[in-house]
C-alpha cells in the first residue's frame, strides 16, 4: 500500500473515529500538445503513478472539517459559508463545494483527510488532482449522481473562479480519465477522446524536476491567455470564421500578426505550430515512429522557451542535457512553465547512467539537486475502499 493511503486511513480514523470513502486521484504528464487545451486545440495525456488520496465521510450539519496530514494542518468551515482561505490548499476543497453550491446541489458538511505523493509546484497537476479527489469523494458520499465529463468540467471551473487560474480542462481530465498503459488523444474543444496504447518496448517516461517552483505561473498563465485571445480577435478582423487559435492556420497568423506586437505574434504562432505537431506526433506514435516523435517533443520545447516564453534557464539546460544523450529519445519542459519538470523519453538499458549524468551536470551547472521520477502510466479517479 502506498504510504500516502496509509497516512490517510490512520489520521482519519484516529481524528473521526470512523471508517471512510476513500479516493485515488492521480497527477498527470503530457507528452506534447502543451499550452493548447485553453486554445481548444489537442492535448496527449495520461495519469500517472503520483496521487491524491482523500478519505471523507459526510456529517449530518453543515460543517466543513478537512486534514492535510502531510502539512499537519486542519481547517475548518461551513457548506453555507465556503469563503477563500488564505491558507492556500483549502481553496481546492472549497472551490469544489462552492462549484457545486452554484450548479443548485445541496449537500451537508462533510469530514476529510488529504494526503498525497504528487509533488507540488511540478508541473505534475497536484491541484488538478486533489480537486478531482474531492468531486468524486463528494460525489459518491451524497449520491449527485454526476457523470465523469461533469465532473472534469466542474473541477476545472474551481480551478478558474475560486482559485484563480484560467486553465484549460487538460489536467482535470487527465487525473479523471486516465487509464493504465494509455495516453489520451483529447480533442478540448468537442471533447472526444481517444485512448492510444502507449507500448513502447524498452522506453521509459522520465521526470526530471528542475526544483524550481513554478511562483510566476498563475499570473503568467493568465497573461498567456489573455495574449492568444487578443490574437484571435485580430485575425477574427479577416477571417470571421475563426473562434479560437485552434481554427487558425499558420498562413493567417502570419498574414494578420506578423506586424503586430512580438509577443501577440509568437505565443500564436507557438500554438498553432504546436496543434499541428501534436497531430502529426500521434501519427508518428501510430506508426511506431518514436525517434520522430521525440524530435518533435524538442521542438516543443524551443517553440516553449523562445516563443511562448514559459520556460526558464534551469529548464533549457536540462532539455539541452538531454538532447545530449543518445539514449534519450525527446524531451521538453511540461506544463505550464516557469518551473517544475522536464518529460523525457528514455531507453530503459541506458536509464541509469543517464539520469547520473545529468543530476551530476545539473548540480555542477546549477548547484541544485535534482528530484528524477520514472513514471507509470496508471487509471484515473477511482474508489480504494
Ligand atoms: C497547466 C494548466 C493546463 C494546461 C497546461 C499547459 O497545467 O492547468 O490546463 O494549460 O498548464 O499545457
Amino acid at each position: 500500500m502506498k504510504e500516502s493511503q496509509h497516512l490517510v486511513q490512520k489520521v482519519f480514523l484516529k481524528t473521526f473515529n470512523e471508517e471512510p470513502l476513500l479516493v485515488r486521484s492521480p497527477g498527470r504528464v503530457n507528452l506534447i500538445g502543451e499550452h493548447t487545451d485553453y486554445n481548444m486545440g489537442y492535448v496527449l495525456p495520461a495519469a500517472i503513478n503520483k496521487a491524491a488520496y482523500m478519505a471523507m465521510s459526510k456529517r449530518n450539519d453543515d460543517t466543513i472539517f478537512i486534514v492535510a496530514a502531510d502539512l499537519d494542518e486542519s481547517y475548518t468551515t461551513t457548506v453555507s459559508n465556503c469563503n477563500y482561505s488564505d491558507k492556500g490548499w483549502p481553496n481546492y476543497i472549497i472551490g469544489i463545494v462552492d462549484q457545486l453550491h452554484k450548479a443548485g446541489f445541496q449537500i451537508n458538511g462533510f469530514n476529510a483527510v488529504v494526503s498525497g505523493d504528487v509533488p507540488l509546484g511540478a508541473g505534475m497537476s497536484s491541484s488538478a488532482a486533489l480537486e478531482c479527489a474531492t468531486i468524486f469523494s463528494i460525489n459518491e458520499i451524497f449520491h449527485l449522481g454526476l457523470e465523469r465529463m461533469q465532473m472534469v468540467k466542474m473541477a476545472q471551473k474551481a480551478e478558474n473562479e475560486f482559485v484563480g487560474v484560467n486553465c484549460g480542462i487538460m489536467d482535470q481530465f487527465a487525473s479523471m480519465f486516465g487509464k493504465k498503459g494509455h495516453v489520451i488523444r483529447l480533442d478540448c474543444r468537442s471533447l472526444a477522446y481517444e485512448y492510444v496504447p502507449f507500448d513502447l518496448k524498452g522506453t521509459k517516461i522520465v521526470l526530471f524536476d528542475s526544483m524550481v517552483k513554478h511562483s510566476l505561473s498563475s499570473s503568467e498563465y493568465n497573461v498567456r491567455t489573455s495574449q492568444c485571445g487578443e490574437g484571435v480577435s485580430i485575425i477574427q478582423q479577416k477571417y470571421p470564421q475563426v473562434k479560437t487559435l485552434r481554427d487558425a492556420t499558420i498562413e493567417m497568423v502570419e498574414e494578420c500578426l506578423a506586424e503586430e506586437s512580438n509577443d501577440i505574434y509568437h505565443r500564436c504562432k507557438y500554438v498553432v505550430e504546436e496543434n499541428n505537431r501534436l497531430l502529426a506526433a500521434c501519427e508518428d506514435l501510430n506508426a511506431g515512429k518514436i525517434e520522430d516523435f521525440g524530435q518533435k517533443m524538442y521542438e516543443t520545447h524551443q517553440g516553449l522557451s523562445e516563443l511562448y516564453e514559459v520556460s526558464c534557464t534551469e529548464l533549457d539546460f536540462i532539455a539541452s542535457c538531454c538532447r545530449k544523450e543518445s539514449g534519450i529519445l525527446g524531451a521538453r519542459m511540461m506544463g505550464g512553465g516557469f518551473g517544475g519538470c522536464v518529460i523525457s523519453l528514455v531507453k530503459e538499458d541506458e536509464l541509469e547512467n543517464i539520469v547520473k549524468r545529468i543530476k551530476e551536470a545539473y548540480w555542477n551547472k546549477m548547484n541544485i539537486g535534482m528530484n528524477v521520477y520514472i513514471t507509470q502510466i496508471e487509471d484515473g479517479t477511482h474508489i480504494l475502499k
